[in-house]
C-alpha cells in the first residue's frame, strides 16, 4: 500500500494523524516530507501543524532512517548498568556512530529515554522490540537476527 492509502485509513479516527504517522513510519521507517504534506491535506490542517505533530513525538522521525532502528536507553539505570559499553559494541559492529545510519540503509542507531524495562538493564530496542540485560558480547548475535 502507498502512503496515501495508509494515511486515508485514519481520516475519521480521533487523533488519527498520529496513528497515520505511526503506520506510515512502520512501513517506511521515517516520515518523508510528502507524507506530511499529504497528511495535512487529508486531515485538513496547515502543513506547519502536521509538521509540528511529526516532530513533537520522539518516536516519530522526519529524517531518513535505516530499515531497522536500534535505540539505546540512556536513562540513569541503564547508564549505570553499562549502556556505554553496549553503545561501543553497536558502533563497532555496525561501523557507524550514534545518530547515524549504515550505508546499506539497514540500521540506524539512536538514543532513547527509559522504555520501561528497567528490571534488567541495560536495554536496547530494535524496531520497538526490547532486549533487556544486554551485554556487549551479545550484540553480534542480536544484530544477526536482522541481517
Ligand atoms: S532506565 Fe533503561 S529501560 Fe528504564
Amino acid at each position: 500500500m502507498d502512503y496515501k492509502g495508509i494515511i486515508a485509513k485514519y481520516k475519521d479516527v480521533p487523533g488519527g494523524i498520529i496513528e497515520a504517522f505511526h503506520a506510515v513510519q512502520r512501513e517506511f521507517s521515517y516520515l518523508p516530507e510528502e507524507v506530511i504534506v499529504e497528511a495535512a491535506k487529508i486531515f485538513n490542517m496547515p502543513v506547519a501543524e502536521a509538521y509540528g505533530v511529526a516532530t513533537f513525538y520522539s518516536y516519530l522521525s522526519v529524517e531518513p532512517r535505516g530499515k531497522n532502528v536500534i535505540r539505546i536507553c540512556e536513562s540513569a539505570p541503564c547508564h549505570v548498568a553499562g549502556a556505554a559499553e553496549v553503545v561501543e559494541a553497536l558502533e563497532r559492529e555496525l561501523g557507524i556512530m550514534m545518530g547515524e545510519t549504515t550505508a546499506d540503509g539497514k540500521f540506524t542507531l539512536e538514543y532513547t529515554e527509559c522504555v520501561g524495562q528497567c528490571q534488567a538493564t541495560p536495554v536496547i530496542t530494535i524496531n520497538g522490540k526490547p532486549y533487556a540485560g544486554v551485554t556487549p558480547a551479545q550484540i553480534p548475535a542480536i544484530l544477526a537476527e536482522y541481517e
